[in-house]
This record gives structure tokens, sequence and C-alpha cells, in this order.
């Protein structure tokens, strides 16, 4: 097929169906077989059908995910049974594996440590540094007043726009100069409050130069590059942690001791501390938590591992997220996330299964949901290193592994039940398993 064949004009305007038909024809060997496919997975509740393709363009159907939940997680005192969302073999049985074993120890302890999120007014500006630094008050004072019309409700509900600052980038690219803005957005993640400020207040900074007297050279007038909110929000942290006497930790597998699993294990931290190869890998692990619940609750993901992943640098080697320390026979692990979330608006309460997630944990404020995925993280960093300084990876996945081949090969119960007796001493492999089976089933 030659190539301009597979592209096409007007693809937007066409019916789901129709945009379903041409796909079909255009890129598949089956047309008629992937056609019913895909839409077997059209939620059968025309109403909730709807819901799902409003959010995003193009819905020709529905992508599952496993929705699952991690249950006895014990955090600042309450139980919780956690929804995760994830794809990966593992996780789920990870944390809740991680929940249980800190059930009996005190659980996880957290502790919002603030709340603020960040906007940017990017804006190029030729004239004196001096003179604008000089009027910046009366400039602040104008953009506040311009966009109290649309703080007002954010304002009644204790939040709004906390402060603007002026910062001068001009001796890295000249003239350029950023309002940097911070707010308290409350419940909301409050994407939509911070970028509709932002653009009022791009507006209100032009007004200012070309109606003040003060400013009525050609060079003064502000050029705005672009308003938007900054990912960035170190200082919208939340902090879990765990923590035992050493004596309290048990036995571990291959008979090791308490005290030498602590040790290890603080070594293991420490090395995600020191090594950026090996700090990606750990943080990816916590990620593996915290995106699962992110999900589940209708928030962004992909804006909390970008803020994440940007703090795991902050001091100039990308490093640890966790970290671990034993003193005075006190074992404590700990975790420290920028995490900007909402538990109002938008997905959150769009989202039929999101929805159900929140109520699963009792209807959550943002500050709450921060403490449960960030004691959701720690517990997936928590389990990960536990079996990577004792048994190794591989025994837990291996064992998920080997269920995914069994289904996808349509093992029956009896022959289910003599791969996982084999496969408990041999390697697992989709060749091996094929093999075993294609053995038993010749009798
Ligand atoms: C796998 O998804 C996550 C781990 O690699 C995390 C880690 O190594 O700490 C197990």
């Amino acid at each position: 097929m030659e190539s301009k064949d597979k592209t096409i004009s007007g693809f937007s305007k066409l019916s789901k169906t129709g945009k379903i038909k041409w796909i079909v024809k255009t890129f598949f060997k089956e047309p008629d077989t992937v056609m019913s496919e895909l839409m077997s997975y059209w939620h059968s509740n025309e109403e909730q059908q709807k819901i799902l393709d409003n959010f995003s363009e193009n819905t020709i159907s529905n992508f599952p995910m496993p929705f699952g939940v991690a249950p006895n997680f014990v955090i600042d005192g309450h139980p919780y049974c956690v929804p995760m969302v994830i794809e990966e073999s593992s996780v789920v049985a990870a944390a809740s594996s991680a929940a249980k074993f800190w059930m009996t120890r005190g659980g996880f302890k957290t502790e919002v440590l603030a709340t603020k999120k960040l906007g940017q007014v990017h804006f190029k500006w030729s004239g004196d540094t001096y003179k604008l630094n000089y009027h910046f008050e009366s400039i602040k004072k104008k953009l506040l007043e311009e966009a109290f019309p649309l703080t007002e409700s954010m304002v009644k509900r204790g939040g709004g726009i906390m402060d603007i600052e002026l910062i001068d980038l001009t001796d890295q690219e000249p003239h350029l100069y950023q309002l940097l803005a911070s707010f308290e957005t409350c419940d909301s993640m409050g994407a939509n409050f911070i970028n509709t400020c932002l653009e009022q207040f791009g507006q209100s900074l032009t007004h200012f130069f070309k109606e003040s007297d003060q400013f009525a050279k050609e060079e003064e007038e502000v050029e705005i590059v672009m308003s938007i909110l900054s990912n960035y929000t170190p200082e919208c942290l939340v902090r879990a942690w765990v923590e035992c006497p050493v004596s309290e930790l048990g036995e571990f597998p291959n008979g090791m001791t308490g005290e030498s699993f602590a040790e290890k294990f603080k070594l293991a931290v420490r090395i995600a501390e020191i090594d950026p190869y090996r700090a990606t890998t750990h943080n990816k692990g916590i990620y593996n938590g915290v995106d699962s619940v992110v999900i589940a609750t209708g928030n962004d993901f992909r804006a909390i591992e970008a803020c994440g992943h940007t703090y795991a640098a902050k001091d100039g080697t990308y490093s640890s997220l966790s970290h671990c320390e034993i003193k005075d026979g006190q074992f404590k692990f700990w975790l420290d996330l920028p995490l900007a979330i909402g538990t109002v608006g938008g997905l959150t309460s769009l989202h039929p299964i999101a929805k159900r997630s929140l109520e699963l944990l009792d209807d959550p404020d943002a500050n709450k949901l921060m403490r449960i995925i960030a004691a959701t993280g720690l517990a997936q960093n928590f389990s990960a290193l536990r079996s990577l300084i004792t048994t190794g990876i591989q025994k837990g996945h291996m064992k998920m592994h080997l269920q995914n081949i069994l289904n996808q090969l349509k093992a029956n119960q009896s022959e289910q039940l003599a791969a996982i007796e084999h496969f408990s001493e041999e390697i697992v492999s989709f060749s091996a398993v094929k093999s075993f089976l294609e053995k038993i089933r010749l009798g």
C-alpha cells in the first residue's frame, strides 16, 4: 500500500464507527475481526461510554488496564485498602506485602510539608532592569487586582494567589524576565485555575506598560512569550516513613537476621543515593506504587513523574528519593515526594472508577491523598529492596510471569497446578513452559 493511502484528511470529523472502519481497512490484515475486537471493549452503557469518549479526541475504543487493590495499609493510624491501576505483575502484591509487614510495626507515618504550586509568565522587555524592579510593587498590585474576579471562589475555599515575584534572566538571555507566581489550590490539582490566572497576568502586564506614563518609550513594550504552570513543585511536598527497632524487623529468607537485613537495606539505599544509574531504577520502583494510585484516582501521572525526577536531581546529581538510617538500634526508612494532586475537579470526579477509588479511600482531601500516595510509593520501594537484597527480584516476578504464560497457552487447572509445582525449582521461560505443557498434554 502506498504511504499516501495511509493518510487521511477530515479523520476527526468521521463518526466513531467511521474512524474504526477506516483504520481497520487501512492498517489491518483482518479488518472484520479487529473491528469487532475493538468494539467489544466499548462500554455496554452508552452514557458511560460517552463520558470516556469525551476525555480525549479520536477515541475508537477503551484500553483496559487491571484495577487492583492493596489492603492492610495503616497510614497515620488509619487502615486503607489502596486502589492501584498498573499492568506490571508483582507491583500490587509487593505493595500489599509491605503494607502487611509494617501494619504490625507501627504502620506508615506521613507529614505534608508544604502545598505550594507554581506558574510562570515568561516575557521579554528591553527597558532598564532597575526601572522594572523599582515599579514591580505597583505592577504586582495591578496583576492581583485584575486577577481578583478569577480567584474569588478559590479564596473562599482558603486558597488563591500567594505571591508573584519578578525573576531577572537577562544574564542568560537578553531582555528575558519571568513572573513566578505561587498558588494554593486546596483540594484541586489547580492546573486550569493557575493557567487562567497566568494568562490574565500576561494581559495585565501588557496593559500596565501600555497605559502607564512611566513607561512611554518604545523599548518599554512587553512581549509575552508564554504563560503556563510549572510542573516542578518542590514545595508541594509530602514525607512518608516507617520505623521500628532493628530487633523487631524479624527474620528474612535464607536465615538473614534483622540486623544484617537493616545494614544491607541501608547500603542498597545508599547506592541509589550516590549512583544515578541505580537511582533511576530505584525511583522507578517508587513510581510503580505512586503512579498506580495516581492513575486510579484520576490524577496526572506525567506531571507527577516529571516533578519527582526533577526533584531527585535538585542537588545537581540525580539521586534517590528515599533514604534510610539506623540510629540507636532504630531502623528508619523515608521518602520525600513532591506531589501536586487533586481530589476534586478534572478526571477525579468524571471518571467512574476514579470516583470509586476515592470512595474506597473514604473520599480524602488532597492532603490526605498525598499521604496515601507517598506511603504506597515507600511500600513499593521497601518491597523491591527487600526482594533485591534477599531472594532476588526474579522469584516473585517469575511466579506472575508463569501465570501469564499459562493463561496465554490456555492451560487448564490441573496443567496449571502441575506447572506451578514443576517451575518452583526450574527457570521460567515461554519455551520451557510451552514444552512442559506439550509433554504433559501428550500424556
Ligand atoms: C521493577 O519494575 C522495579 C524494580 O526494578 C525497582 C528496584 O529495582 O528497586 C524492582
